[in-house]
């Protein structure tokens, strides 16, 4: 795990103990290495840098961080966002306007005039109605709404169901078969400045497959469209690389999926743009946590931590997996269900697992959290939002504070 690793038995983030961070904030906290959200940041880059003016929109829903997104902002990284809310942590954190890219469903009105007023970069657009309200809120402006359509390639990205995004029946782009006569018709709006085609399957790909035949059927819808005469100039290949949570998950890298889209984009003639999320921030974050009590179970003992779901939702909302390691292991093994106190049998991080065996009061992390970690986090069960830690180095900043829910209106 890049940023993270033993140092004399203690489990460090770069140059500093996590028992550090511990006893200077408390348990429950989400750490993050700004030394490997760069090398992801950078990685990722220069696996994809040979490609026609490529543009590196990180998917802001992954990790809204103010102090990650300026990170990723001095390492190049422009924003894809999904509402105002993420409109402004982007504009705050100094990411250029024309570098922003604006995905999601359900844009509202308000929601598209801000991003207009704002000058982003480009629009994904969702349907047809939505390319109608954009481009008579444009017009209204006296501009031209940069703007791609997105396409759902009725493609299987074979991830969980409910991260997946471009079979027929999900809810994400406009049918691929209908996407030239929309086209045509979106391109003559006056107000509209239409430039490409976008796209994204799902996330958390591990097979580079689905991914490659989602983007050949976008490049002859690429081809269709020119030769329907409209000058393509973007598509924006979205994001979704899986990275690996279990000690032998095989995933893509980032030279491999370079490899393909070369492959798959040759002679396209078009300026790229990818939405990484998952891959750029997951493997630099852990979730510190505390043992509160070890507790006998039928089967197993339950390990009972001071993290739950609403610090970290994925096992519960997907089954998902995050390996579990004691800050300071002794070098015994327990199996163990391994717990969080929110009163639902779903509040499970793990069932069955051999883990380093830990007592009470014992510090331990989940691991690869930094993706769709915090920025998923709720206050169920009028639990604080925890806080959040940047490491650099030898230092430790606080970027996010403890939210108390009585700090919220009830
Ligand atoms: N672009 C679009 C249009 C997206 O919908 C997403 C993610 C991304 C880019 C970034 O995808 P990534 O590179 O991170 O895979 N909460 C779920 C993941 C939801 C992903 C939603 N869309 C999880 O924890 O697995």
């Amino acid at each position: 795990m890049n940023g993270f690793d033993y140092r004399g038995g203690v489990l460090h983030a770069e140059n500093v103990p996590l028992s550090a961070i511990a006893d200077a904030v408390g348990t429950p906290v989400h750490v993050y290495s700004a030394g490997a959200l760069r090398h992801a940041a950078t990685g990722f880059k220069a696996a994809l840098g040979h490609l026609p003016s490529p543009r590196f929109a990180f998917a802001v829903k992954a990790n809204p961080n103010s102090a990650v997104l300026r990170l990723l902002a001095d390492a190049g990284y422009g924003a894809d966002i999904v509402s105002s809310g993420e409109l402004r942590r982007a504009l705050a954190a100094g990411i250029a306007p024309a570098g922003i890219v604006f995905s999601g469903v359900g844009k509202t009105d308000r929601e598209i005039g801000d991003a207009l007023d704002a000058g982003i970069g480009q629009f994904n657009l969702e349907l047809e109605e939505e390319g109608r309200v954009l481009a008579s809120l444009a017009r209204d402006r006296g501009i031209r709404a940069p703007a791609v359509l997105r396409v759902n390639p009725d493609i299987d990205g074979g991830t969980h169901a409910k991260i997946s995004t471009g079979r027929r029946e999900n809810k994400f782009g406009v049918a691929i078969a209908d996407a030239p006569d929309m086209y045509d018709r979106l391109a003559r709006l006056e107000g509209m400045d239409l430039r490409g085609i976008a796209l994204h399957i799902g996330s958390q790909l591990g097979d580079l497959g689905p991914l490659e035949a989602a983007y050949r059927r976008v490049g002859a819808l690429v081809f269709e469209l020119r030769r329907r005469g409209h000058g393509i100039t973007r598509v924006d290949l979205g994001g979704g690389l899986g990275i690996p949570y279990r000690s032998d998950d095989a995933m893509p890298s980032f030279d491999e999926y370079g490899a393909m889209v070369t492959r798959a984009t040759d002679g396209w003639n078009v300026g790229l743009t990818f939405e990484p999320g998952r891959v750029i921030a997951g493997p630099a974050g852990v979730l510190l946590t505390r043992v509160i009590w070890v507790k006998p179970g039928a089967t197993y003992p339950f390990v009972i931590v001071d993290a739950a779901m609403n610090d970290l939702a994925r096992p519960a909302l997907y089954d998902a997996y995050h390996r579990f390691a004691a800050v300071m292991p002794s070098g015994e093994t327990m199996t163990a269900n391994i717990a969080g106190p929110v009163c639902e049998t779903g509040d499970v991080f793990g069932m069955a697992r051999t883990i380093d065996r830990v007592e009470r009061g014992d510090l331990a992390v989940l691991e690869t959290t930094g993706a769709y970690g915090a920025a998923m986090a709720s206050t169920y069960n009028c639990r604080p939002l925890s806080p959040q830690i940047l490491v650099d180095g030898d230092s430790f900043t606080v970027v996010g504070d403890r939210i108390m829910p009585a700090e919220f209106a009830a």
